[in-house]
């Protein structure tokens, strides 16, 4: 291995095995795969092809740059933006045929007079309902009427989909989803008896393709599940069939014994009660890993145990606690992943820290290389 030791290493036959098995749960309906901020920090463009190559049928992002890197990178297939864009980024949104989510007559009227300009005719649009996210989407007793302007654009514009984004779906025991299913359906019936073909409906995020049959539309549009992460340890068990695609691994950098009495660490917050030996590990909040994961009962893998990180996480370093135990420069460390039958996983953090498995792999940083064994490197394919 050459290069820094810390990185991330992504298991792409692990993606392809959930898209498999998304796209089995999910059918008739078509698998979207939500790749935005970097593919939930695992790499956009190589989870992407990984995924299509699996049988997905699209791709979502959250913005056009995200969209126009996957175009650059030679995908062709559907991509949707999934909120409006800012007005200047409309142009490369159509000029690289990215599908437009829309929910204001602004947006449609720029997205439908940026068409004309191009000479591009049908570009696709599909409308976003808010049924009770609040979040961004057309109110319920707007959409007949935003339905209605993107055809009255036409032919510079075609409505493909309609669509909602469910706010409880993992809590799998809350009422909120089936009443957002049914705003939703009350909307499709009302565009439909307007004389507007809604085009392809979709409501399902990866808790709703997993959890909520009548979620499953004609199209699903998964996300954490797709990384083999569940969307609430309350679903690790429907999820347990999933393979967690990502590992955050080090190696130890340096080793110590630290007398009795001596503190640890910015702050000296922890202080050894007997001679502890103690390992170094190069990587920090800078790349991801919060500095307050210590006092949470963090820990890492090392030598098939875990280990508890000691004093406050540094920006490029950490300490573990390796009681009586030796381990030698060069050592692995686990933080995220598997080793020998012991694992930690992204909402082991999450749990630890008060968040989700969503905010732990978006956080890796840049600065940590991402490893995609047993992908072809392009030196290869001569
Ligand atoms: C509109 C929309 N659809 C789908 C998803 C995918 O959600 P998940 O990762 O829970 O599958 C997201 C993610 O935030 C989203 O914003």
């Amino acid at each position: 291995m050459t290069g820094r030791s810390s990185r991330v290493i992504v298991d792409l036959d692990a993606i392809r095995h959930n898209v498999t098995r998304l796209a089995r749960v999910s059918a008739p309906a078509r698998v979207m795969v939500v790749v935005k901020a970097n593919g939930y920090g695992h790499g956009a463009v190589k989870v992407a092809e990984a995924a299509l190559e699996a049988g997905a049928h699209g791709l979502c992002v959250a913005l056009v740059q995200e969209g126009v890197e996957l175009r650059r990178a030679g995908i062709e297939a559907p991509i949707l933006v999934l909120s409006e864009q800012p007005r200047d980024q409309v142009g490369e949104l159509v000029s690289h045929g990215l599908i437009a989510t829309a929910y204001s007559v602004a947006f449609i009227d720029a997205l439908a007079d940026e068409a004309r300009r191009r000479d591009v005719v049908g570009h696709e649009v599909h409308l976003k309902v808010d049924t009770g996210m609040n979040r961004v989407g057309a109110r319920p007793d707007a959409a007949v009427e935003l339905g209605g302007r993107v055809l009255a654009r036409s032919p510079q514009l075609s409505l493909g989909g309609v669509f909602t984004h469910l706010a409880c779906a993992d809590d799998v025991s809350s009422p909120v989803t089936a009443e957002q299913i049914r705003r939703f359906d009350v909307v499709i019936d009302d565009l439909r008896r307007a004389g507007v073909d809604p085009g392809w409906l979709h409501i399902a995020n990866s808790a709703g393709a997993i959890a909520h049959p009548d979620s499953r539309r004609d199209m699903v549009r998964v996300g954490i599940a797709m990384y083999g992460i569940s969307p609430d340890p309350s679903m690790d068990e429907v999820c347990s069939d999933l393979r967690p695609a990502l590992s955050l691994v080090s190696r130890v950098s340096f080793v110590k014994t630290v007398n009795a009495g001596e503190a640890i660490s910015y702050g000296h917050r922890h202080r050894f009660e007997r001679t502890t030996n103690v390992a170094t590990v190069p990587i920090g909040y800078a790349d991801g890993v919060p500095r307050r994961l210590s006092s949470v009962g963090g820990a890492v893998l090392i030598g098939g145990r875990p280990r508890p990180i000691v004093g406050v996480v540094t920006m490029d370093q950490l300490m573990v606690d390796m009681g009586d135990d030796r381990c030698a420069v060069g050592d692995e460390v686990v933080l995220i992943g598997r080793q020998g039958d012991q694992q930690i996983t992204a909402n082991d953090w999450g749990t630890s820290l008060g968040t989700i498995g969503y905010e732990i792999v978006c956080a890796l940083s840049a600065r940590l290389r991402r490893d995609y064994p047993g992908a072809i490197a392009p030196d290869d394919s001569q």
